[in-house]
This record gives C-alpha cells, sequence and structure tokens, in this order.
C-alpha cells in the first residue's frame, strides 16, 4: 500500500524468557501500514490465548514474520531472518516458525522449498487462524513430527470474497495497543485487496479481490479505539477512495464514511491512505475541506510523469487527467498537501519519459514522494510481458536525481511556512531525543525537563519542536522557524492559560 516498506520494531519486551515452550512470541513486520495492522491483530489474537511479546528472538518459541512481496528486496530480508532460524529450530524443536501475509499468500511452497524449517504459511486473508495453527503446530513440533499448516486461498470465485469478508470481520475488532504506532494514532481497515491489476504490481494477488467493509463495523472499531484514548485514525486501503459499500439502506462512499466517523468524541484527526487518482471525486474533497477533523493531505500515487510509461503500467489515467484532479485539490481545499509514489526504470521508461517524471514532481508540487526502482514481480503481467531493461545503475541514478528534486520541491513548500503559527497533534519524541534517550547513561530528561518533541500539521508535515513531554498526545500551537526538504522545525506558542493566586502559568 502506501507509506511503503516501513519495518515495525517489535513492540517492548513484558520479561525474561523461561526454558521450554513459554508462549513467548516475536514478530517482524516489513510491508505496508495494511502490515503492521495485521500485526497489531495477530499480537491481540495472541494475547488472548496467553502469549506474551517480547522483542527478543532468542527468548521466544514463537517466531512470526509477517511479509511483503512488492518488491524483490522486501522478500530477501525476510528470507536472510529465516534462514539464520535453521540452526536455532534444530536446537530446539518446539519453536515454531511462521511465515504471514503477503510473501505466504503467494509463495507458500517455495517458502517450504528453500526454509524447510517453516512450521507454518498463512496468506493475508487467513490470519484470524494464526493461533489454532500455532497451537497444532507445536503439538506436532513437541511429538516430533514435521507440520507443514497452511492457511491460504483469495479466490475471486464463487462465494469467496463473502468468506474472505466474514474472516476480516472475525478478526479485525481484535487489537493490540501496544503495537501501534503512538499510543494515540491507529489504523482501521476499511477496503480489503485490489481489482486494479496495475501490470508491475502484486498486490492483486496477495491481498485478494477488492472488498468494502460495513459502515457499522468501521464506526464500531473507531468508537472503541477512541475509548482506548487514541486520537488520530488512519483510514487504510489499497485504494481507499475507490470504497463503497451498499446495504444498510443507502450506498457510501469514503465521503459518506467521513461524515459518519467524524463525530466520536475523542478523535481529532482522520486520514486515509492510500488515494487512487482517477476515483478521487469532488464529494470526497469537499468532505476534508468541510470536516474539521480531516487532514488536509492526499496520498495519491502518480507513479510516472509519462503517459506512454502510464499506459504500459495500465495506470488507466493521463498525466493531463492526473492536472486535472491536482487542479480540483488546490481549488477545492486551498493549501491541501499531495504527495506521490514513482517507480524508476519502469519496462519502457526512456531518460525523456524519466524527465517528465522530474518535471511532474516540479509542477505539481509534492510534499514527499516514495520512489522506487522497478523490481520485476512474478505472477504479474510486466514480468511475464515485459523485459526489465533498464539496468541497475541507470535505475539507480534516476531514483537518486528524482528524490533530489522532491526534496528542492519539499525545502522550497516548507519554507513557505517559516512565520506561520501550525496546530501540531504531538505524536512523541523526535528521532533524535529516542537516540540520545537511548545512547544516555543516566536515566534520561528530569520530570518536566523540555525535551525534543515531534508531531504532525493538520497538512501532515512532519514538525520538530522543544516542549514538555506532557504534551504528548495533546494538539498544541507551534510557531514555524525554519525548515529542511522534509521537516518543519519550530518552537512551542506559550499560552497564558490560569491565573493561581493572580500568576500566570504558562504551557
Ligand atoms: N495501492 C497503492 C500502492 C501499493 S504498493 C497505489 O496504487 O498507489 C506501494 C508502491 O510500491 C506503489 O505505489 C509503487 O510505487 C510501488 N511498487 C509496486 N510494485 C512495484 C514494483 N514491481 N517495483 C517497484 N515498485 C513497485
Ligand atoms: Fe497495486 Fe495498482 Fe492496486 Fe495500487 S492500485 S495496489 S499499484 S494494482
Ligand atoms: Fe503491503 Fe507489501 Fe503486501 S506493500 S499489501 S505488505 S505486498
Amino acid at each position: 500500500m502506501t507509506d511503503p516498506i516501513l519495518s515495525a520494531a517489535a513492540p517492548p519486551a513484558d520479561g525474561p524468557a523461561v526454558d521450554g515452550p513459554n508462549r513467548r512470541l516475536y514478530i517482524e513486520t516489513v510491508g505496508c501500514q495494511m502490515n503492521v495492522l495485521d500485526s497489531e491483530l495477530v499480537v491481540g489474537a495472541l494475547r488472548k490465548r496467553g502469549f506474551e511479546v517480547t522483542s527478543d528472538p532468542e527468548a521466544a518459541d514463537t517466531l512470526l514474520f509477517n511479509t511483503c512481496s512488492v518488491r524483490e528486496k522486501a522478500e530477501q530480508k525476510i528470507y536472510s531472518s529465516l534462514g539464520r532460524l535453521k540452526y536455532r529450530k534444530r536446537q530446539r524443536p518446539g519453536t515454531v516458525i511462521g511465515v504471514l501475509g503477503c510473501m505466504a499468500q503467494k509463495d507458500k511452497d517455495l517458502v517450504f522449498r528453500k526454509m524447510p524449517h517453516v512450521d507454518l504459511v498463512v496468506g493475508t486473508g487467513q490470519l484470524a487462524e494464526v493461533p489454532d495453527l500455532i497451537d497444532a503446530a507445536r503439538e506436532n513440533a513437541l511429538r516430533g513430527s514435521k507440520s507443514r499448516l497452511t492457511a491460504l486461498s483469495l479466490s475471486r470465485k464463487g462465494g469467496a470474497r463473502k468468506e474472505i469478508e466474514a474472516s476480516f470481520e472475525s478478526y479485525d475488532p481484535l487489537r493490540e495497543p501496544t503495537m501501534r504506532p503512538t499510543p494515540y494514532q491507529a489504523f482501521v481497515r476499511v477496503m480489503i485487496g485490489c481489482d486494479k491489476f496495475c501490470t508491475y504490481c502484486v498486490v492483486p494477488s496477495t491481498r485478494g479481490p477488492e472488498q468494502s467493509r460495513a459502515p457499522s463495523d468501521i464506526k464500531k472499531e473507531v468508537e472503541v479505539l477512541a475509548g482506548q484514548g487514541v486520537k488520530e485514525i488512519t483510514l487504510l486501503g489499497q485504494t481507499v477512495n475507490s470504497y463503497k459499500h451498499s446495504g444498510e439502506g443507502k450506498t457510501y462512499r469514503l465521503s459518506d464514511l467521513l461524515y459518519l466517523i467524524h463525530g466520536t468524541p475523542g478523535i481529532e484527526r482522520i486520514k486515509f491512505v492510500t488515494g487512487y487518482p482517477k476515483d478521487l471525486g469532488n464529494d470526497l474533497l469537499e468532505a476534508i475541506r468541510d470536516l474539521k477533523k480531516c487532514y488536509h493531505y492526499l496520498h495519491v500515487p502518480l507513479q510516472s510523469g509519462c503517459d506512454d510509461v502510464l499506459k504500459v503500467m495500465k495506470r488507466g489515467y493521463t498525466v493531463a487527467e492526473y492536472r486535472d484532479m491536482m487542479h480540483r485539490v488546490w481549488e477545492t481545499v486551498p493549501g491541501c498537501s499531495v504527495s506521490s509514489d514513482f517507480i524508476v526504470g519502469h519496462p519502457g521508461e526512456t531518460e525523456e519519459s524519466f524527465e517528465k517524471s522530474v518535471d511532474s514532481v516540479r509542477e505539481f508540487r509534492f510534499k514527499n514522494s516514495f520512489i522506487f526502482k522497478y523490481s520485476p514481480r512474478p505472477g504479474t503481467k510486466a514480468y511475464e510481458r515485459l523485459a526489465d531493461d533498464i539496468p541497475d545503475e541507470v535505475k539507480r541514478r534516476r531514483n537518486n536525481a528524482l528524490l533530489a528534486v522532491q526534496n528542492e520541491v519539499g525545502e522550497e513548500e516548507n519554507a513557505r511556512k517559516i512565520g506561520e503559527q501550525v496546530s501540531v497533534l504531538v505524536e512523541g519524541p523526535s528521532v533524535r531525543q529516542k537516540k540520545a534517550d537511548q545512547s544516555s547513561e543516566d536515566v534520561g530528561p528530569a520530570p518536566g525537563e523540555a525535551i525534543q518533541l515531534t508531531g504532525r500539521t493538520r497538512c501532515d508535515r512532519i514538525v520538530v519542536f522543544d516542549g514538555n513531554p506532557r504534551l504528548i498526545g495533546s494538539t498544541t500551537e507551534v510557531h514555524v522557524d525554519d525548515c529542511t526538504g522534509t521537516t518543519l522545525l519550530g518552537s512551542i506558542v506559550t499560552r497564558e492559560v490560569t491565573h493561581l493566586g493572580g500568576l500566570p502559568v504558562l504551557v
């Protein structure tokens, strides 16, 4: 899906290891936000079975890998982690090793062939079965018999869609707060799968047919999350603005869904990723303009600035149509930021077509772009029909060149914010602060001492500033003093809020 290939760190450990089967779980996640959410749900289900989470693979008797197949690199990363466990499995046969998610869905036989010490392979549509499969695999392992447990099938035929939908509904409400990006931010799945079949992309086969969840289920989930202290909801879908659900007396689009959840007490901000350019309707733009909790931010990947390449990719739009969409965005939601994804070195991308991608970044002023080198994926149309004809060093050069222009544009756009006051939902300590705390020998900042914090503006720009850790989880006003291509640097706007015995108290 969206901000692709992030590696989610394992959550904090629960305590020391014990010998023998110990119901200690180690989970490693690569891929998009949908995978991060899946890992949260799997851990939620396993905690209900008495599992505790550890960040130390050595301390765990159950090791799960939630995988991604979107580019070859993501798969290699998982294969090397799995390879390192071969000896471990021989030494401690009661260990259960499971491969979940997109690579499991696509390559179950290959995973078993390459990694015979793996016990279970569970595709994206059957993650609800993970707890039972782990128990069965452990029993087999302790009896000395080999298990090859798989739970797969994401067919587009007949009643399969309904079955897949039901499996998600039994599983999505299970949540595990410690696996969230922060205690204040949570993902909510509104759509499953993708039917767009862009020629280069594995997602339609790893995530199955496109289906939208019922609005009432989504609303309930948002209410539960708000009750747990979540302030920001990110609605997830591969093409989230293609959301459409008929039933419950009407047809709901994404804009209707935003109206439905907007009133949830406790929720302060709502965003959605990833958008599909062709399906971006005015109703959605008007909803984000009119609903004050909605981010003024859209992630609608252009992928290439050249019509010939877009056609080969089967993206379903031209650059001129994308331009029309951008004009509608700018007119309806002034100041709305837009980010993109690009693939460089796609089959057929000439130097001239690449330059058109560079021009498009300059023209559309993206807040940021995720840029990827084309990676041929077995099973896709591009893999079957098109030669991967651009040498890797050319892909690398184009990647760096496009990134440099994107950073320039990002810095110019960020610089326009200098001098402004922005509302920031404070997420936590900045990356620099976290590193300083980890390397520091003492116990960290004293209570009340200012630390470097990070948060986001309503148009999804990252802001870093010094402030009291108590501000984490609240919305605060920050004056923008400076910027880089990716970050705004600011200082807290102090306000007089209360008067104690006539003395103003600053926050
Ligand atoms: N549903 C989202 C994207 C999901 S995949 C959308 O349509 O925009 C995330 C990103 O990975 C894509 O936007 C694309 O830029 C990139 N990607 C997908 N397949 C790829 C491939 N074979 N090689 C390189 N990048 C790829
Ligand atoms: Fe892949 Fe295209 Fe679907 Fe996005 S819209 S997930 S790029 S097939
Ligand atoms: Fe996401 Fe990767 Fe699967 S990008 S949908 S985890 S192939």
